[in-house]
């Protein structure tokens, strides 16, 4: 039987549509190609209309009424929540040291003490996959809950060539069984391990003859990203690991300058890099690089909101001619969340975006930072049926209340996962 589902009369269908062929920048980012009373009509996984009731309503009068049709009257449409940057895939948490950041403890004094990315390092390390998986599973439930059908992960706790390829290989399960998409991102080096952290260049030469090889090899990941940072990987480390990860097709991704100017902005446009993400202190230059290259900057302000640092100055950007892109970072250490619209209210609160300029960040340009925009990030004919949709009567106020789940029913390929704000 042919799977089909008709949502009509929203009050708002926002369809992010015509920034296919390039990430909205500038006022482009504000373009969200409203519809009001708008429906929307799926078949086999696919998007086939998209119009106001009136229009797509006519051709499908047969499924008004079914179960395969949903009314939306009252609420908002969007294109399934994207989030481009996530270390979904790690065991435990960390809360003794949100309890000695507290209490004035460093982010970088944590990790340098062999804590930090160290200890969920060792923790994953010791976990086994089906542990992993699970731990994995239930957050990607939560990210379904809060209106994301597609998620990057990226390894990075696993450090050795065995841990990272059971943490890419468990992003690899989840994918095929998991509804919600998974783009996966080697991200070998994330930290030095702790042993060798005064002589790091065996551990970059092994990242690259050793890893890099491997994971292309087997092809469990599109992006290779680097955590360009002092005390973590110079730019000049990051250089040459980005660049043997594009000998063997690898696109590269950098998280560059968190916590300080670091020059990883500026590397990000000299690789030729899909994104660059964090951005916290990026420099002018860097900014005006990213803008020139057409590097995605991806900003995840639940960073600086938990450790209590200074946001990333997204006008700047969008007015600077960089595309933007919002994200989670969800992991234990810097960003313990899952909740995209909780980052939809920061990047307005704290960052100075508009509500129209978060949802691009969250959908289309979302997309873009992960080289998905050909099939997610906007309700077009021909994408993927993928729907969120907010018991919310404007998207307003989905920037404007905070720290609540609007999420109502949840669309994956055209399948209902999530009605009522329920797992089905
Ligand atoms: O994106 N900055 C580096 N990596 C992660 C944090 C990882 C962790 O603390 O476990 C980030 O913030
Ligand atoms: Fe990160």
């Amino acid at each position: 039987m042919t799977q089909k589902l008709l949502i009509t009369n929203a009050a708002q269908l926002i369809t992010m549509a015509g920034h296919n062929d390039h990430p909205a920048k500038q006022e482009a980012m504000s373009d969200l190609e409203i519809i009001e009373n708008g429906s929307v009509y799926i078949e086999e996984g696919k998007v086939v209309a998209v119009g106001t009731d009136e229009e797509v309503r006519a051709d499908y009068q047969d499924l008004i009424g079914t179960e395969s049709h949903i009314d939306a009257t009252g609420k908002v449409v969007t294109p399934g929540l994207i989030d481009p940057h996530t270390h979904l895939v790690h065991a435990g948490t960390r809360e003794n040291e949100y309890a000695m950041r507290l209490k004035g403890k460093t982010y970088m004094e944590i990790m340098q003490a062999g804590g930090g990315i160290h200890a969920t390092t060792r923790a994953t390390q010791a976990a086994s996959h089906e542990q992993l998986y699970e731990e994995s599973r239930k957050r990607l439930d939560q990210f379904l809950l809060h209106g994301v059908t597609t998620v990057e992960a990226k390894s990075g706790y696993g450090l050795t060539l065995e841990h990272e390829l059971k943490q890419l290989e468990v992003a690899k399960q989840l994918d095929s069984e998991h509804p919600v998409d998974i783009v996966s991102t080697f991200m070998g080096a994330h930290a030095v391990p702790i042993d060798e952290k005064d002589n790091p260049e065996p551990f970059v030469n092994r990242v690259i003859d050793e890893m890099i090889p491997e994971v292309a090899n087997k092809k469990l990941a599109t992006f290779n990203d680097v955590f360009c940072e002092r005390g973590v990987f110079t730019p000049e480390q990051s250089k040459r690991i980005l660049e043997a990860g594009k000998q063997h097709g690898l696109i590269p991704k950098v998280h560059a300058d968190e916590i300080e100017p670091y020059g990883g902005a500026e590397l990000a446009a000299q690789v030729g890099a899909i994104s660059a993400d964090h951005l916290l202190k990026a420099s002018e230059q860097g900014i005006k690089d990213m803008a020139e290259a057409d590097v995605v900057g991806v900003l995840l302000p639940g960073t600086a909101f938990f450790l209590m640092a200074e946001f990333a100055d997204a006008r700047r950007m969008i007015d600077g001619g960089v595309a933007v892109a919002l994200s989670t970072d969800a992991n234990p250490g810097s960003s313990p969340t899952i909740s995209l619209p909780f980052i939809m209210n920061l990047g307005c609160l704290k960052m100075g975006m508009t509500p129209e300029e978060v949802l691009t960040a969250t959908t289309i340009n979302a997309a873009h930072a992960i080289g998905a925009a050909g099939e997610i990030g906007s309700l077009e004919p021909g994408k993927k049926g993928d729907v969120t949709i907010f018991n919310v009567p404007n998207y307003l106020v989905l920037s404007y209340q905070y720290g609540m789940n609007h999420v109502d029913t949840v669309i994956k390929a055209g399948k209902a996962l999530v009605l009522g704000g329920q797992l089905q």
